[in-house]
C-alpha cells in the first residue's frame, strides 16, 4: 500500500509559490496590491491605474496612465467572427458561457498573442480591453439590438457601463463601477487564479489560462455568491423579515452567500467599502432598500455564526442599482480580475515550476483483472 502522507483539503494554509503581486492580511484585514492598501486604491485610483500597478509592479506616471487608457481604448473591438459567435449564441445563454467560449475562440484568431509558454503585456492588455465588449455585445444581441460602437474617450468603468445598458454613466454611477473593479482585480491565490497559474505552469497560454480562469470563477463558491446575496434579498422582501429567514437558513444548516471567508478572518476590507458605496449610490438614487436589508442580514449572521461580510455581499446591490442585470455580475467581476489574472500569468512564466501536488490514495491495489467476458 502507498505510505500514508497528510492531506491539505482545498489545499488550505498551503503556500505553493511566491508572488509579488497581492498580499492578503486575513487576520488584520487588510488587502494589498503591490505595496498599496487596497483603501487607498479605492480611494484615490483608478481601474486603469491599479491594471498597470499588477502588470508593471509600480504606478503609473501621468504619461504612462495616460498611454495605457489610450491603448486599452484602441484594443476594445472584436473581430468579426467572434461577433458572429456571440450572434449565434442562444438568448438563454448563461454569460459566463458565453465569455468563457468568446475568450476561447479570439485565442484562434489572435495566434500571435497565444504561444505556448509565453505572453506579453500586450495580450494582458488585450484579454482586459475586450472583456466588456464581449459583455455588452452578447447582452444587447440577447435582447434584439445590435452592439454599440466604442467610445474611446469612455474610462473602463464608464465604457463597461455604456456597453451593458446601451446609456451613458453619470460620474458617480462610473465612479462606482470602477471602485468596485478596483476592489476586484485581484487576490492572491483564489480559485481562478490559481487555476490561471496551473495552466500557465504547464507552458499553455495566456488565453487558454484566463479561459480556465473564467470557468473556475463561475462557482457560486467564489465568483457566483453575488447573484445568490440578491436572490436572498428578494426572498426576504422587507427588513422585518431578515431575521426569521435568515435563521431559518442557518437552521437548515444552508449557507449565507456573501458571509465568510478562507483567508479573511476579519470584514473583508472589500466588503467595508462597498457598504458605503451601496449606501451613497443607495442615496443618489432615492433606493436604500438593499443597503437596509443587507444591514439587517449582516446582523443576523454575524449574531448567529460570527461571520463577517466578504466582497460579494454588498457588490449586487451596486450593480443592481447601477442597472447592470442579475446574470452579470459574476461576467463583471471577471471584467475586473482578468487584470490579476493576467498579471499572475506573467509571473508565473517569469518563474516557472509546473504546478503539480498529489493525491494520498485511498483506493484498493493489487486487484486481479478478469477480461470483460469472464465478468457476467
Ligand atoms: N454561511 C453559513 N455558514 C458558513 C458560511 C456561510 N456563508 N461560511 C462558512 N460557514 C460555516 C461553515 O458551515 C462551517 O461551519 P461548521 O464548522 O459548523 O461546519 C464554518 O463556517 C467554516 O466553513 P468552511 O466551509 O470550512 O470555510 P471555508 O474557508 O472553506 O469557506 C467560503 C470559505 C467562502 C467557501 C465559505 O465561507 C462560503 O461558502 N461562503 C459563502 C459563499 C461566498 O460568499 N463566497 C464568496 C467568497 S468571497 C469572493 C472570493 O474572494 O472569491
Amino acid at each position: 500500500m502507498p505510505e500514508p502522507q497528510d492531506v491539505q483539503r482545498g489545499l488550505e494554509d498551503v503556500v505553493a509559490l511566491e508572488s509579488r503581486i497581492c498580499y492578503i492580511d486575513g487576520k488584520g484585514g487588510r488587502l494589498i496590491y503591490d505595496g498599496y492598501d487596497i483603501r487607498d486604491l479605492a480611494a484615490h485610483s483608478t481601474f486603469e491605474e491599479v491594471a498597470y500597478l499588477l502588470w508593471y509592479g509600480q504606478l503609473p506616471t501621468t504619461n504612462q496612465l495616460d498611454e495605457l487608457r489610450k491603448r486599452l481604448a484602441s484594443l476594445r473591438e472584436l473581430p468579426a467572427p467572434v461577433l458572429r459567435i456571440l450572434a449565434e449564441m442562444p438568448k438563454e445563454a448563461l454569460p459566463m458561457d458565453v465569455l468563457r467560449t468568446a475568450v476561447s475562440a479570439l485565442a484562434v484568431f489572435e495566434p500571435d498573442e497565444t504561444k505556448p509558454g509565453e505572453a506579453s503585456i500586450g495580450g494582458a492588455q488585450r484579454l482586459t480591453a475586450v472583456l466588456p465588449t464581449i459583455l455588452g455585445s452578447f447582452h444587447r444581441l440577447r435582447q434584439g439590438l445590435s452592439p454599440l460602437v466604442q467610445r474611446p474617450e469612455l474610462s473602463h468603468a464608464a465604457w463597461l457601463l455604456r456597453a451593458i445598458r446601451g446609456t451613458d454613466a453619470n460620474q458617480l454611477e462610473a465612479r462606482a463601477l470602477d471602485v468596485a473593479l478596483i476592489l476586484h482585480a485581484d487576490h492572491e491565490l483564489n480559485a481562478s487564479t490559481f487555476a490561471a497559474r496551473v495552466t500557465a505552469s504547464t507552458l499553455s497560454d495566456l488565453y487558454s489560462s484566463v479561459t480556465s480562469a473564467i470557468g473556475t470563477l463561475k462557482g457560486p463558491l467564489h465568483g457566483g455568491a453575488n447573484e445568490r446575496v440578491m436572490e436572498l434579498l428578494e426572498e426576504i422582501g422587507t427588513p422585518d423579515r431578515a431575521e426569521e429567514v435568515v435563521r431559518a437558513k442557518l437552521a437548515r444548516h444552508e449557507r449565507i452567500m456573501g458571509f465568510g471567508h478562507r483567508v479573511y478572518k476579519v470584514e473583508d476590507p472589500r466588503a467595508t467599502i462597498l457598504r458605503d458605496w451601496s449606501k451613497k449610490v443607495g442615496e443618489a438614487k432615492g433606493n436604500l432598500r438593499y443597503y437596509d436589508l443587507l444591514r439587517q442580514v449582516e446582523g443576523v449572521v454575524h449574531r448567529e455564526k460570527g461571520l463577517y461580510p466578504n466582497v460579494d455581499l454588498y457588490s449586487g446591490s451596486v450593480y443592481t442599482l447601477l442597472g447592470i442585470p442579475k446574470d452579470l455580475f459574476t461576467p463583471v467581476f471577471a471584467v475586473s480580475r482578468v487584470a490579476g489574472w493576467t498579471a499572475h500569468v506573467l509571473e508565473e512564466y517569469q518563474d516557472l515550476r509546473l504546478i503539480r501536488p498529489t493525491a494520498r490514495y485511498v483506493g484498493p491495489v493489487d486487484l486481479v483483472y478478469r477480461p470483460i467476458a469472464e465478468r457476467g
